[in-house]
């Protein structure tokens, strides 16, 4: 039985919306810094309060994030809002810090081939890298959240091994991530091996200390979000209207739309403080712009109702 005052479920529950970055960086359709920035200031405008805003990444690899300084410089900020970016090398650290960017995000792999795919080194290389990014951002008092990607299946090397997972997911807890995001980059799990991912992992990192981050390629993101929340995870990552996917995991979808996260919590008297009709604005907004539907069932409904 679904029940809300026993425990079962956390009763607050942190969104981290990767829109912005993750929802448009494998966009053909080119949008511009101005139209970013009115969807980022949208989303914390619907109470959204942790944005990933852009990426400091090589341009020749992601043209679409480029304009992520013009994006971070142009943001109303909004006091309790963190803006974060992802920096895979000092490089993309120096360039978020110079933006005033609030946190960033390091992001490796459970598998070796998709770490070389996507950052061009291998997952021990990865490590070396993030380790002056970890001294730096100490320095500078910036936290730092670690993604790990693939963490059950991987698009070149099929299923993941779970402890593989918890291996990578403790090395970078232990550099000093304060949170661990796990990725299902190419959507393929499903409640079972998510369980097992989430068990394996939770040996290794604090529960409190992990986020999920899901696709929806098959459409198991919402079940396997209701998974985490059953096995004590409290802060999830995910896209307005649906949007995105990694551009070095070929047929993957879009993350799971944040309209249809708040809906579920909602559903489940989970606490999120976020304006759900604001929400499906912003999301039509940037979906308006790429000259598509949203991914969101929520969304769609919204505007039939309208
Ligand atoms: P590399 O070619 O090995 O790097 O790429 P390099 O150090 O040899 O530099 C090559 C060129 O890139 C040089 O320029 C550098 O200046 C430039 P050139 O001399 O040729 O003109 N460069 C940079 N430019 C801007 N910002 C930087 C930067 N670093 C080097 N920070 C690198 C290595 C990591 C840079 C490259 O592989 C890269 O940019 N990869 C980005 C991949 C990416 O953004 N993927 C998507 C995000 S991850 C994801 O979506 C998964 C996630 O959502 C979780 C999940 O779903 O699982 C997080
Ligand atoms: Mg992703």
């Amino acid at each position: 039985m679904i029940s809300n005052t026993n425990n079962e479920f956390p009763e607050h529950v942190k969104i981290v919306e990767v829109g912005p970055r993750d929802g448009l960086q494998n966009e053909k359709q080119h949008i511009s810094a101005e139209d970013k920035v009115t969807l980022i200031n949208l989303l914390t405008d619907a109470g959204i309060n942790y944005i990933e805003s852009g990426s400091f990444v090589s341009p020749k690899w992601v043209p679409q994030m480029a304009t992520s300084s013009d994006v971070f410089n142009a943001i109303t900020r909004k006091e309790g809002v963190t803006y974060a970016a992802l920096t895979p090398n000092m490089k993309g650290f120096e360039a978020a810090m110079a933006v005033n960017a609030n946190e960033v995000a390091i992001f490796g792999a459970a598998s070796e081939a998709f770490s070389q795919k996507n950052i061009n080194c291998s997952i021990a290389e990865s490590l070396e890298r993030f380790e002056p990014i970890m001294t730096a951002a100490k320095q500078a008092n910036v936290p730092v959240r670690g993604y790990v990607s693939c963490v059950v299946g991987c698009p070149y090397e099929g299923e993941i091994e779970p402890e593989q997972v918890a291996l990578v997911a403790e090395k970078l807890y232990k550099m000093g991530c304060y949170e661990i995001s796990l990725g299902d980059t190419v959507g393929v799990g499903t409640p079972l091996s998510v369980q097992k991912m989430l068990q394996a992992v939770s040996a290794r990192v604090p529960k409190a200390k992990l986020a999920v981050h899901f696709h929806d390629t098959y459409g198991q993101a919402l079940t396997n979000i209701y998974t985490a929340l059953q096995n004590g995870i409290s802060v999830i990552d995910s896209a307005i209207a649906g949007s995105g996917g990694c551009p070095y995991a070929k047929g993957a979808s879009g993350n799971v739309a944040t309209e249809d996260v708040v809906y579920l919590l909602n559903g489940l008297k989970i606490k999120t403080d976020i304006d759900l009709d604001k929400l499906v604005k912003a999301g039509w907004f940037i979906s308006d712009k790429l000259g598509k539907t949203p991914s969101s069932k929520v969304s769609n409904a919204y505007r039939a109702q309208a």
